[in-house]
């Protein structure tokens, strides 16, 4: 059975360090369940890391469909949340609501993470109303990164500072069950984060949260290009799979993959010999 809202909440109270990370397809996602992850974000990240496009502004919710319809299939233990996407709560609080819907209903997730401060206490009241659990993201909010001035440190001058706490206050009060701080300094999570009682979960804002959350890509190395400082590799598999697949190319072009092992051949007596070796035997 899957974590509940409820459980992740406990935690904080508990002491319990919240465990999150990206998943955007069902292998990946079924190898983090397995490995106890707590929280199993879809985030609309994969605009970016799976996608290609330059911000995520461009994913759609037919994306996130697909994508976390996936990673539920996978998720026996990891609650999943699901990123609302741009432009999927800005029209009304009924559309809203109905995407919110879609992404439980038809996607299989347990909750929708929406990016906004005091402007979204109406939408957060909205989604509540329709019993629908739903996580808030401050600091850096990549929809808006633009408007930001880029992918920066939020939050760093007094008066962004008092507004985050703030925002984090209505947003607790509107009945968001945990909240991302992203790209925060760390001295401004730990005053979030010991101000409400729901968990912060942080990325790139220090130690103090009561989770972390990282994108699956920058935490497997897949993702050359950009490495923000807070990002750990903790297994670099892009490395791993450029040298595999080197070494595939070279079987291959010297004729030595696949190998008489590795082949089906017919055997008079017998049959075909290696017939169970095929996928799902
Ligand atoms: O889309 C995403 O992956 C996110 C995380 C960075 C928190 O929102």
């Amino acid at each position: 059975m899957r974590l509940t809202v409820k459980e992740i909440t406990d935690k904080k109270a508990k002491g319990e360090k919240i465990v999150t990370l990206t998943a955007y397809d069902f292998s990946m996602a079924g190898l983090l369940d397995q490995a106890g992850v707590d929280i199993l974000l879809v985030g609309d990240s994969l605009g970016m890391v799976c996608l290609g496009y330059d911000s995520t502004v461009p994913v759609t919710m037919r994306d996130m469909l697909h994508h976390t319809k996936a990673v539920s299939r996978a998720a026996k233990h990891s609650l999943v949340v699901a990123d609302m996407p741009f432009g999927s709560f800005q029209r009304s609080p009924e559309s809203a609501v109905r995407n919110a819907v879609r992404l439980l209903k038809e996607g299989g997730a347990d909750a929708v993470k929406i990016e906004g401060g005091s402007e979204r206490l109406g939408l957060v009241n909205s989604l509540r109303s329709a019993d629908i659990s739903v996580m808030g993201h401050l600091g850096l909010t990549p929809q808006k990164a633009t408007e930001l001035g880029g992918y920066k440190l939020q939050g760093k001058e007094p008066e962004a500072a008092r507004r985050m706490v703030e925002d984090a206050k209505g947003l607790e009060k509107a009945g968001v069950f945990a909240l991302v701080l992203e790209c925060v300094p760390a001295d401004l999570a730990r005053r979030i984060t010991e101000t409400i009682k729901i968990p912060t979960i942080g990325i790139g804002a220090g130690s103090h949260c009561d989770g972390q959350v990282l994108v699956l890509y920058d935490f497997l190395g897949l993702q050359e290009a950009i490495r923000p400082r807070f990002v750990r590799v903790y297994a670099p598999v892009g490395e791993i799979i450029k040298k595999a697949v080197k070494n595939y190319r070279k079987d291959v072009q010297e004729g030595k993959y696949p190998s008489l092992a590795e082949s089906f051949t017919l055997n008079k007596k017998q049959g075909v010999k290696g017939e169970k070796a095929k996928r799902g035997k």
